[in-house]
């Protein structure tokens, strides 16, 4: 479970303090999904990356799972984050020198060593339709295949939670489909709770629920 309560932003700049988020609320189950839409500048990646303990909030609160990120020692924190948090960037983010496996995998690498790793990375990545590419380099990729490897990645770790900052962003329409096909299968599989950041109607359109985060608030848009 994802509790979000009364969660605030405020970034300090030189013409006094910019609230970003104001008293945002969320509560989701394991296997709930999300969009979240809104302009530029809105806020969504801030949200993500305190959903995603990247970032912190100015006040409110969260807990997944009963537990509050916030309270933890950084140590604990960077291993809670790694357990149980996945994310898919706009960019790929993959090691240009390490292969689609080796990718996959890192996650895995610090903290405690994970038994199965890596099947469950060959299991991912056959999912997403790339056992063929096990030992490519991300530069040998097309873009829709490395945002898949990224996908893989997110999820090796069993995380409760997928964050998505425009992951379909820099695709063309049939990679993005494609992608977000995928996503939404393994997100249902794996019974995450997923928040999907887009700029693209028909994307959100694909999930139960669209949010619009305007003016720092986090509305239900009516239907
Ligand atoms: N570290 C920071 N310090 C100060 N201001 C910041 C910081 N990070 C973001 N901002 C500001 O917060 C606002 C929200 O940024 P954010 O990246 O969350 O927007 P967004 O909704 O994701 O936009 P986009 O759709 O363009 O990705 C912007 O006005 C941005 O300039
Ligand atoms: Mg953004």
């Amino acid at each position: 479970m994802l509790e979000v309560r009364n969660l605030s932003k405020t970034y300090a700049s030189a013409a006094g303090d910019l609230p970003i988020l104001t008293n945002v609320s969320l509560s989701l189950a394991r296997g709930d999904s999300i969009a979240i839409m809104g302009p530029s500048g809105s806020g969504k990646s801030t949200l993500l990356y305190i959903l995603g303990t990247l970032e912190t909030p100015s006040s409110g609160t969260m807990t997944l799972d009963g537990r509050d990120p916030f309270t933890l020692p950084e140590k604990t924190l960077a291993s809670f984050r790694n357990k149980e948090i996945g994310f898919v960037f706009q960019d790929h983010c993959l090691l240009a020198q390490c292969s689609v496996l080796e990718n996959v995998l890192i996650p895995t690498l610090v903290g405690a060593a994970r038994s199965g790793a890596m099947e469950r990375a060959r299991m991912l990545l056959t999912e997403v339709g790339l056992e063929a590419r096990l030992n490519h380099r991300p530069a040998e990729l097309s873009g829709g295949e490395k945002q898949r490897v990224a996908l893989a990645r997110a999820l090796i770790s069993k995380p409760l939670l997928l964050l998505c900052d425009e992951p379909t962003g820099n695709l063309d329409r049939k990679a993005a489909d494609s992608v977000m096909s995928l996503l939404l299968d393994l997100h249902r599989e794996q019974q995450t709770i997923l928040v999907l950041v887009t700029h693209s109607m028909e994307m959100a359109g694909r999930l139960p629920l669209q949010y619009a985060l305007t003016g720092g608030q986090l509305c239900k848009p009516q239907r």
